[in-house]
């Protein structure tokens, strides 16, 4: 199986260098139920704005309800559902409009929802699953499939399951698979006192 850990200037905790979004899962192996349970304690014990939890997920488990899961896929663009095929579980992460405690508009749920997938994500890493986060995918067309309420957003769905040999995938993917995982520099991104003062392993004065 390919592992591409993420290469950095000093080392970082093994389960973050080590995530990554395959394509290429294994159809046969199912997620158990106890790891399915796992990934969304993870969520849950997410951070959130005045602890609101805005995130709602609905999981899918083509073991378990196939076509509920068919019903999900239908949802993802044509370049997703080439390989998420293969994939025995979907998510789908919604983040809630609104504050439970006083009604008003949450701008911080998009923030905590994907603060609570990234923890999915690594509590796959950590089990020796994969996720793969997609926005690719109708919003409209899951909302009313599933009868979703209008003031929950639909943000990402993720796949989720057992790593399979690159192989499997046609030419195109496969040589995505295989290709190296890349960031921008650290500096263009990170700035340290001033917007844009950008921040690299030898700056010393932050
Ligand atoms: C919100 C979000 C949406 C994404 N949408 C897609 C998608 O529709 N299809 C896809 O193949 N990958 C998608 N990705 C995966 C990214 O392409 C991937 O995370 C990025 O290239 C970095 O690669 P890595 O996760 O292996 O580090 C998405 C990721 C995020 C977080």
């Amino acid at each position: 199986m390919i592992s591409k850990p993420a290469k950095t200037q000093v080392p970082i905790h093994e389960l973050i260098a080590q995530r990554w979004s395959p394509r290429a899962f294994d159809d046969q192996k199912n997620v158990s139920h106890e790891q399915l349970i796992a990934l969304l304690e993870a969520a849950r014990w997410a951070p959130s704005c005045f602890g609101d939890e805005p995130w709602r997920y609905m999981v899918w488990n083509k073991h378990n309800d196939y076509e509920a899961w068919q019903c999900a896929f239908d949802c993802l663009s044509e370049g997703n559902q080439l390989w998420v095929r293969y994939a025995p579980v979907l998510l789908l992460a919604t983040s809630a409009s609104h504050f439970r405690h006083n009604g008003s508009p949450n701008r911080w749920a998009a923030y905590d929802t994907g603060a609570a997938s990234e923890n999915i994500c690594l509590q796959a890493t950590a089990m020796g699953l994969h996720a793969h986060q997609m926005g690719g995918f109708n919003a409209e067309k899951i909302q009313e499939a599933f009868s979703i309420p209008a003031e929950y957003h639909c943000m990402a769905m993720i796949a989720i399951g057992h790593q399979a040999e690159p192989g499997m995938l046609d030419d195109i993917l496969t040589q995505r698979e295989l290709a190296e995982r890349t960031r921008e520099p650290l500096s263009s991104r990170f700035f340290a006192n001033a917007w844009g003062m950008g921040i690299t392993a030898h700056t010393h004065e932050f």
